[in-house]
């Protein structure tokens, strides 16, 4: 995926800074084995790790993270727990999303010939606005019994959205832009972020195919008839929705890797952002999706040959070797699957 926009990063001789935040569950144990496949390979990227201890319900663990980032311009991130549950301590993962204004999110949807599902050869992006809408975190009783929850839709940030996604379309070759919304009832919010879609593809975009599609409608039609999808564009909530849609139909939450885009700052995550709270330090989670991850960080900052490195290895490990952890149907360990990928990265640099 190009770059829309250039994100400054930090390069100091040659190797550049990236800040990693581990977060909970599963999230050390993936980044442990992005760490050792980088330090194989010589990856020149030196990590700035930030631990984030989600029992305390200050955010100045949060805000050291933001710092970094700002410094580095780019991050690694699993998924950051909130465990307190005072409505008043709000989302690691929102707040950081927020307070880096990265308003754009890109899942690549691509099938992996190797894993067997129901469709073959899916190839769909999904582009969501990651930082409103129902994520705005307004919640209060207004009377005993009634809670009401703000969603949050903005003239501004749907613009910025629905451009990077038609921008996206036009620099990638893509054809057509599909606005999932449900506007039928959401008349005024949803109704703003499907105007702005209708008239961008329209004013701004002609070449680009334009069409749009109600929610609900759209998780019948993704799990029966998926190829009919291109670019997606959404809203947050339904775009967490039918990023974990599109995962379940390529395999699960670990293969794929999403990318959090701004105008400033870019921040790379297993693209479902979950814990695996269940599966951590029983070398059965799958280790793939933080790789990916991290082959995007690695392409975003220009390492286009330790990007197609580890990709190549990667693709051929779960393709060809079908070397996979239980969730994809196979029998190997996580660190199996690791180690295979390294054979795989030394066979291929050695060419
Ligand atoms: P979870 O962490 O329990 O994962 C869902 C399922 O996917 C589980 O069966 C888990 O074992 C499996 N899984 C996840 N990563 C895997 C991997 N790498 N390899 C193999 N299997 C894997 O998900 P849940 O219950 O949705 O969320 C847990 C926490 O994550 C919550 O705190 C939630 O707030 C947070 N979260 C979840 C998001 C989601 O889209 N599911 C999004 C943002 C936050």
């Amino acid at each position: 995926i190009r770059k829309q926009k250039i994100i400054p990063v930090a390069q100091y001789g040659g190797r550049h800074a990236v800040t990693m935040l581990p977060g909970g569950g599963i999230g050390p144990e993936v980044m442990g084995y992005v760490r050792e496949i980088f330090k194989y390979i010589g990856a020149p990227i030196d990590f700035e790790v930030v631990d984030i201890d989600p029992t305390v319900d200050n955010d100045e663990d949060v805000q050291y993270a933001i710092t970094t980032i700002k410094r580095n311009g780019v991050g690694l991130k699993g998924n950051i727990e909130t465990k307190s549950e005072a409505a008043y301590v709000t989302s690691r993962n929102v707040a950081l999303r927020n307070e880096l204004d990265m308003y754009a999110y890109v899942l690549n949807c691509k099938s992996f010939p190797g894993v067997p599902t129901r469709h073959k050869d899916i190839d769909v992006v999904i582009i969501r606005q990651n930082t409103e809408g129902e994520y705005a975190m307004l919640e209060h009783e207004s009377v005993y019994g009634v809670i009401e929850s703000m969603k949050v839709v903005t003239a501004t940030n749907s613009e910025r959205v629905c451009r990077f996604a038609f921008e996206f379309a036009k620099r990638n070759g893509r054809k057509k832009v599909t606005t999932v919304h449900k506007a039928n009832i959401m008349k005024l919010s949803d109704g703003l972020f499907l105007e702005t879609s209708r008239r961008l593809a329209r004013d701004e975009y002609p070449e680009i195919e334009h069409n749009d599609m109600i929610i609900d409608n759209c998780c019948m039609q993704l799990v029966a008839k998926p190829h009919q999808f291109d670019v997606m564009l959404m809203t947050n909530l339904y775009g967490s929705i039918v990023s974990n849609v599109v995962c379940g139909l390529l395999g699960g939450a670990g293969l794929l890797s999403g990318r959090n885009y701004g105008d400033h700052y870019a921040v790379f995550e297993p693209g479902t952002r979950n814990t695996g709270t269940a599966i951590a330090g029983k070398n059965i989670a799958n280790p793939i999706a933080m790789i990916n991850a991290s082959v995007d960080m690695l392409e975003h900052l220009g390492h286009h040959y330790h990007a197609d490195l580890i990709r190549r290895a990667v693709n051929k490990t779960i393709n060809v070797d079908k070397i996979v952890t239980p969730d994809v149907g196979g029998t190997a360990s996580s660190t199996e699957v690791v180690n295979n990928i390294m054979v795989n990265i030394g066979k291929m640099a050695r060419g």
